[in-house]
């Protein structure tokens, strides 16, 4: 049997196999580390990072300073980042996800180049300003997450712009596509009805990519295409390959793993969950969303249209001060998104708390059924399509 082939970012060679950041706090150092180090690319999410380090989280305990309590998601940022290339050695690729979404990106971007990470992965809007962002870090690989060409087209004719200007402009290092149909967490689609358009699909997402590459004289292979979503087996990734993609990003899957940054309660949720229970819905970042229906979102499912007729735009709707998000459905009344706070529902999942928390996860099953495994034995099985013993705990 032969391996799929390598790709490489910013000339080191990667193996096949991206695994997607994963907030609040569900990819951070132990995870990214690993995966790194195993000669993939692992991804820290940037949000909210203080709730690993107990000091912070007490100093931040009866703070609602906004400017005091970024400062301390930075200190943490910092610290996983630097942590995540320790356990790397040098193999793989240490990458944060940043959330175009949250409202101190910029802060988050530039403090991900100063700790030292090796590339930024933007999503959730339009990384259009991400190259200026950077520019004194030129070794920093840029990847924009988008789910279709025609964002792609969007974000290299600014970027090419940006070049022309002086501005710091140039190529993507790579591009993800993420399937809003199967991927876990935010979804790139305008609402819960869109997701299941094909224009999602790889099959055509991709010719579309390769046709916009092709006008813009972009030399095929010169900016790798990785996609995601659903992709939990050899077979799928070996058919992603296929259609032309470099790689494959895979989330859920790397969250149940044993080095998985969460609490235990949490990699159990994701693993029990069976297809009725997972469900989409719109969050307050008015993008929809995917998760497991725990108790604490089946509650709140059940009041979201009476929440969203009352809604009412009002600072002191955000409790924790935090204001984390740049457009928040709670804080500003938008009546056509959720009404909930979102880095409290994603904190209590992370600690594992059952009845508060919201569990982001994927819609496909997981490769070792109910079994938490090493993020070694996920790769492996990804790449030559050879499980480990599972014993009874594939079931
Ligand atoms: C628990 C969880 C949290 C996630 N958080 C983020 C995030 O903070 N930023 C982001 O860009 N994507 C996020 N995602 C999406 C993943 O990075 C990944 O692209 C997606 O889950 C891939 O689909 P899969 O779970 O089917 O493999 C999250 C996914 C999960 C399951």
């Amino acid at each position: 049997m032969t391996a799929p082939p390598s790709f490489a970012i910013r000339g080191r060679p990667l193996l096949p196999i991206v695994q997607g950041g994963m907030g609040v706090g569900v990819s951070a150092h132990r995870l990214a580390g690993a995966v790194a180090r195993a000669g993939a690319m692992g991804t820290i999410a940037s949000i909210d990072l203080r709730h690993h380090h107990a000091d912070l989280t007490a100093q931040a305990k009866h703070c609602r300073d906004q400017d005091e309590l970024n400062r301390l998601n930075l200190v943490a940022l910092d610290r996983e980042i630097r942590a995540a290339l320790e356990i790397a050695e040098g193999h793989g690729l240490v990458a944060v996800n940043v959330m175009k979404a949250v409202a101190t990106y910029p802060d988050l971007v530039r403090q991900t180049c100063a700790s030292g990470a090796q590339a930024i992965v933007m999503g959730a809007g339009l990384p259009l300003d991400l190259p200026e962002l950077t520019e004194g870090y030129p070794d920093v690989a840029l990847i924009p997450i988008l789910s279709d060409a025609r964002g792609v087209a969007i974000v290299l004719k600014k970027w090419a712009r940006l070049k022309k200007d002086g501005s710091g402009g140039r190529l993507p290092d790579a591009i993800v596509i993420e399937h809003p149909l199967y991927a876990g967490g935010h979804l790139g689609a305008p609402n819960p009805a869109e997701l299941a358009n094909t224009r999602f699909d790889f099959a055509e997402v991709l010719p579309g990519i390769f046709k916009v590459f092709d006008d813009m004289d972009i030399a095929r292979g010169q900016i790798p295409v990785i996609v995601g979503g659903g992709i939990n087996s050899h077979e799928k990734l070996l058919a992603a390959l296929a259609l032309g993609a470099a790689a494959v990003q895979v989330g859920t899957p790397f969250a149940v793993t044993e080095e998985g940054d969460a609490h235990p309660n949490f990699k159990r949720v994701l693993l029990d969950a069976k297809p009725e229970d997972i469900v989409t819905f719109m969050s307050v970042a008015g993008l929809p969303a995917r998760a497991v229906n725990t108790p604490w979102l089946a509650n709140y499912l059940k009041r979201e249209s009476k929440l969203q007729s009352v809604a009412k735009a009002d600072p002191k709707r955000c409790a924790i001060g935090l204001h984390c998000l740049t457009h928040c459905g709670l804080r500003d009344g938008l009546k056509k998104a959720g009404q909930f706070c979102i880095d409290s529902q994603l904190v209590a999942a992370l600690k594992g708390d059952l009845n508060k928390g919201l569990f982001f996860r994927g819609s496909e099953s997981l490769p070792f059924g109910r079994a938490i495994r090493s993020v070694q034995e996920l790769i492996d099985y990804l790449l030559t399509g050879v499980k480990p013993d599972l014993g009874g705990a594939a079931a």
